[in-house]
């Protein structure tokens, strides 16, 4: 994949039943690289942001984020996978495009509170906070 980008996808594919909106994209964004994707609405901005963060799953290609790869196959499964998912989860954040977006803060505030790309354990003493604490760690170990 290209060189060592921080985000890189290549051959992108994404459909809605018949409606082909990714038809194998290719791109790749530099660290402090800032990248705007401009086109008509509908053409597919949305679903390529929601394909980078897996909010979508593409239909194939492969994504590499953070120096973890992943193959896009709709049809795999497997706990490997599944953590690889989570972790690119981990490493990118996205802010919606209408809703949810906090009204008193700027549009750079909103961008902002999306978060640290790699994201510290939680603090706290319940179980869940040591679960999440201890996947946070293994995140980092296989990283
Ligand atoms: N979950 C979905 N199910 C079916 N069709 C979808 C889904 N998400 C998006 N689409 C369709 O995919 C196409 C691309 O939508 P997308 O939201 O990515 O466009 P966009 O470029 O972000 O548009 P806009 O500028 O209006 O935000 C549109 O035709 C949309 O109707
Ligand atoms: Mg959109």
């Amino acid at each position: 994949m290209t060189g060592d980008a921080p985000v890189v996808a290549r051959g992108l594919h994404k459909s809605f039943g018949s409606l082909d909106v990714l038809k194998g994209v290719d791109l790749a964004v530099g660290r402090g690289e800032v990248v705007v994707v401009m086109g008509p609405s509908g053409s597919g901005k949305t679903t390529l942001i929601r394909c980078l963060n897996l909010l979508e799953e593409p239909d194939a290609g492969e994504l590499r984020i953070c120096g973890c790869t992943i193959t896009c196959d709709p049809a795999a499964r497997g706990r490997k996978r599944s953590r690889a998912i989570q972790q690119m989860r981990c490493r990118t954040a996205m802010v919606f495009q209408q809703f949810n977006l906090f009204p008193h803060m700027t549009a750079l505030g909103n961008v902002i509170e999306g978060g640290p790309v790699c994201p510290q354990p939680p603090q706290g003493r319940g179980r869940r906070a040591r679960r999440s604490a201890a996947g946070a760690r293994r995140a980092r170990r296989e990283a």
